[in-house]
């Protein structure tokens, strides 16, 4: 896909639609309505455009957990360093938007990984710019070609959740063009994106959404970007210097700075009207190009069917498969010390332990989607050893709070009050009142299955949060008897039922943090359980007040602590042949909104993969975190395997590739450090005084580790796999011919597989300045290419490197 031209009817439209338009109906289409909406002009029949995060799975309008595909998440996409893959993972991604409705996608996340401290890493590529740029290309050309718009993010340099919303990121030009704006750029003139989202922070102190030299410069001016620019959520802070500095868009909505205020700010002549014009241009221009203007679609794509608002739950084999291929492709093998893969028929039982070895854990934030199924790894890994014994162990427990309880215990209450099975899946059935008090009938039901519920604005179309009440019931049937710990946080007044008894009072909360600032403290109590026997639940929310805005919930349940669940954790892997401990992280830890404290695996982690390793050589640690980690143990690991934060069906892929039905063919898109000290940002992040400086300049992630000679744990694009490969020779020779240019190289390398089975190889190009004129990174990727070849066989890998290559931006030439 190239640049996205319209039609000249498509633009002829656009031109009529904003001659007939009045000011005040230009100026509403600058401003959202709700948090995924913007408004029609109906009179003329201009629809309302629908925005979805994004970007590892289409979350659609809910916060109440429709369920969706739950991708990969960014870290995993990198480590796959294939870019056709990457490809089909957009389509797919556009198929699960047209199932919710949704026009734009809101993503890819392509900010360069500065710190691995930074909230949001697991969203990110990697730390390098042309990775992270080709991959950027093949996602939004995989899912733009489908016809939903892209809206990459977040331009530019939001590298920390420190201060998010303020800090201003102090970044020199060189290290800007090299290093952080690349991604963007190609996105821009390669994929032609549709959309782009400003970031929170401010660049060189100024908001990132009224930078005049990020929007109107770059972006439009250098780069000639003709589409969208959107502020992230609450990230506008102005009117007339955020729309001179060319910002079109303010989400969500009601509108604080925007529409109104806009059409007044024209209205007093500090604004020109053909400001706003331009402004509806862009989003006139994006509605054509994802089919919704005039009702044809774009060219041929999918957004004939988008423009409905209903909203499907769609479980495709066809884009799980995508899904797992992604997991296999993006697990990294750091080490293997001939334990993997493992031989079906040898190993006689595996003791599956850890934190995280039930239901794979994701990253927190508005990544954040409903999975379709909620597989458990240490069941997959039974299923296919069906001759093995398999235990599961916890080992030990890393909630930062009380955890939200495990929706999969929950049944959907079908049918009003009393216990029994469920049969409507697992979740909670939510019933909507018109009053305040649970008076009468629901006006309104539906099936949740989150136990994390939010309502902005309305509860249910036409349903003022703030005139409703809420109740949410479910069938819970624990797995463990005991002492549970049940908690429950909300926004507005809430109490919980067991069994028709209240056993959490929270009607008269205590202001929290959650919700958007609604919510109110987490309140714990302890109760005896019995494990197989079902209770009901039931929580009931309801406003504070007659103004009330944002409704919600969170029930969180944690299972009665067991005195020595490490020992017996330690005892099970001395006892099998083979351990699997499965570590990392979660979205307490890792999300946007905050940072993690430093690279440590939360809790006792590290002791317990020490003490297995002990009692057990013959273990494989699996790290299911969304960014770096410290490993001291990893010398003495059996085998290290990282899929990251690897979605639904992460818990199958990885059975795959322990047994070697599948093959990880991951490169670590990131440097693994030792310690914190020796990661390149070390000393500038967080920043003091509202400023974070890049000091490191254009030393950022492998550049800084080869330059300084600091030896990282593992390096950037480290990775094994289960065949061997020879490099059998390099021919380099200047390009011919080719879309690159005169100054064009194309780079040859034959390679053979040396091993017994097929395999995938990730051939890397680098570069290195000779002499360069002003300190450079002793290698630079120029160039990859991933590989299939089999047992025995050869294969070439051809890497075409253009200009751009061997270029460095130098300021006295700009
Ligand atoms: C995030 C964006 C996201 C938006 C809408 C913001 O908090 O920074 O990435 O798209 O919310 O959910």
């Amino acid at each position: 896909m190239t640049r996205s031209a319209l039609d000249p009817s498509t633009e002829a439209t656009i031109a009529e639609l904003l001659e007939a338009m009045t000011l005040d109906e230009k100026a509403s289409l600058t401003a959202g309505v709700g948090l995924w909406y913007l408004p029609p002009v109906a009179r003329l029949g201009v629809p309302a455009l629908k925005v979805s995060d994004g970007p590892s799975g289409v979350r659609g309008d809910s916060l109440i957990g429709r369920r969706s595909l739950s991708l990969p998440c960014g870290m995993t996409i990198g480590s796959t360093w294939n870019t056709a893959l990457v490809g089909r993972l957009g389509e797919a991604l556009a198929a699960e938007a047209v199932s919710k409705g949704v026009h734009v996608l809101l993503g890819p996340t392509v900010c360069i990984v500065r710190t691995p401290l930074a909230g949001r890493t697991f969203e990110s590529y990697s730390e390098d710019p042309l990775l992270t740029a080709r991959l950027a290309v093949a996602y939004v050309e995989g899912v733009q070609g489908q016809g939903v718009a892209c809206c990459i993010k977040h331009f530019a340099c939001n590298d920390q959740e420190f201060e998010r919303m303020t800090i201003s990121a102090e970044v020199d030009e060189r290290t800007l063009r090299e290093i952080h704006l690349p991604a963007f750029e190609a996105a821009v003139k390669e994929a032609g994106v549709w959309a782009v989202m400003t970031a929170y922070n401010r660049l060189n102190g100024t908001y990132c959404g009224e930078q005049p030299d990020l929007i109107a410069g770059v972006l439009r001016g250098e780069w000639d970007f003709d589409g969208l620019v959107m502020s992230d959520w609450f990230g506008t802070h102005s009117t007339v210097p955020a729309a001179l500095a060319g910002l079109d868009l303010e989400m969500p909505g009601p509108a604080a700075w925007f529409a109104d205020k806009l059409a007044d700010a024209v209205r007093v002549g500090s604004v020109d009207e053909t400001v706003v014009d331009e402004k509806v241009r862009h989003l006139l221009r994006l509605m054509g190009r994802v089919g919704i203007l005039g009702g044809e679609p774009a060219d041929g794509g999918a957004a004939g069917g988008v423009a409905s608002g209903a909203e499907r739950e769609e479980d495709s084999p066809e884009r799980r498969a995508v899904a797992r291929q992604v997991v296999i492709e993006g697990t990294v093998l750091l080490s293997n010390h001939a334990l993997l893969p493992l031989d079906p028929a040898a190993v006689r039982s595996v003791a599956v332990i850890g934190p995280n070895a039930g239901v794979l854990e994701a990253g927190g934030g508005s990544s954040e989607v409903t999975p379709h199924r909620r597989r458990r790894f240490f069941e997959a890994v039974a299923e296919r050893l069906p001759g093995a014994s398999v235990v599961h162990e916890v080992g030990c427990r890393i909630d930062k709070e009380l955890p939200t309880i495990d929706v999969s215990l929950v049944a959907v209450a079908s049918g009003a009050g009393s216990g029994g099975s469920g049969s409507g899946g697992s979740g909670f059935s939510v019933e909507y009142f018109d009053n305040t008090g649970f008076e009468g009938e629901p006006v309104a039901t539906e099936v949740a299955h989150l136990a994390r519920l939010t309502w902005v604005g309305q509860v249910w179309p036409g349903l003022a949060a703030a005139d409703a009440s809420v109740r949410v019931k479910g069938w819970f049937t624990p797995d463990v008897g005991g002492a549970w710990r049940l908690g429950l946080e909300s926004a507005g007044r809430s109490v919980c039922r067991v069994n028709g008894e209240v056993v959490i009072d929270n009607s008269d909360p205590q202001r929290g943090s959650g919700f958007y600032g609604a919510g109110s403290t987490l309140v714990e109590v302890e109760r005896e359980l019995a494990a197989g026997r079902t209770y009901t639940l039931e929580v009931d929310v309801w406003p504070r007040s007659s103004s009330w805005p944002v409704l919600g919930l969170r029930l969180a349940a944690d299972r009665p602590a067991v005195a020595d669940e490490f020992e017996r954790a330690v005892a099970a892997a001395r006892a099998a042949d083979v351990a699997v401990v499965v570590v990392g992280s979660n979205r307490t830890w890792e999300s946007e909104g905050f940072d993690r404290p430093d690279l440590s695996l939360p809790g006792r982690q590290r002791e317990l993969v020490e003490a297995v390793i002990e009692a057990n050589p013959r273990t494989v640690v699996i790290i299911n975190a969304g960014s770096p980690v410290e490993m001291a143990w990893a010398d003495a690991a059996g085998a290290v395997l990282v899929p990251w934060y690897p979605g639904e069906e992460g818990a199958d892929a990885l059975a795959d590739m322990l047994i070697g039905v599948a093959e990880p063919s991951g490169r670590l898109s990131v440097t693994m450090p030792r310690a914190i000290e020796d990661t390149p940002a070390f000393g500038w992040y967080p920043g003091a005084e509202g400023k974070v400086v890049y000091g490191e300049g254009v030393f950022v992630g492998y550049r800084h580790y080869d330059s300084r000679d600091v030896a990282p744990r593992f390096p950037f694009g480290h990775g094994l796999g289960y065949t061997t490969f020879d490099y059998r020779g390099v021919e380099v020779e200047a390009g011919s011919g080719s879309e690159s240019g005169s100054g064009s190289v194309r780079v040859r390398v034959a390679l053979g597989n040396t091993g017994g089975r097929a395999g995938r190889e990730v051939v890397q190009c680098y570069v290195r300045a000779l002499d360069p004129v002003v300190p450079r990174p002793d290698r630079e990727l120029a160039g990859f290419a991933k590989l299939e070849v089999g047992a025995g066989e050869e294969a070439s890998a051809v890497i075409e490197l253009n200009d751009a290559a061997f270029s460095r931006w130098d300021e006295t030439t700009h």
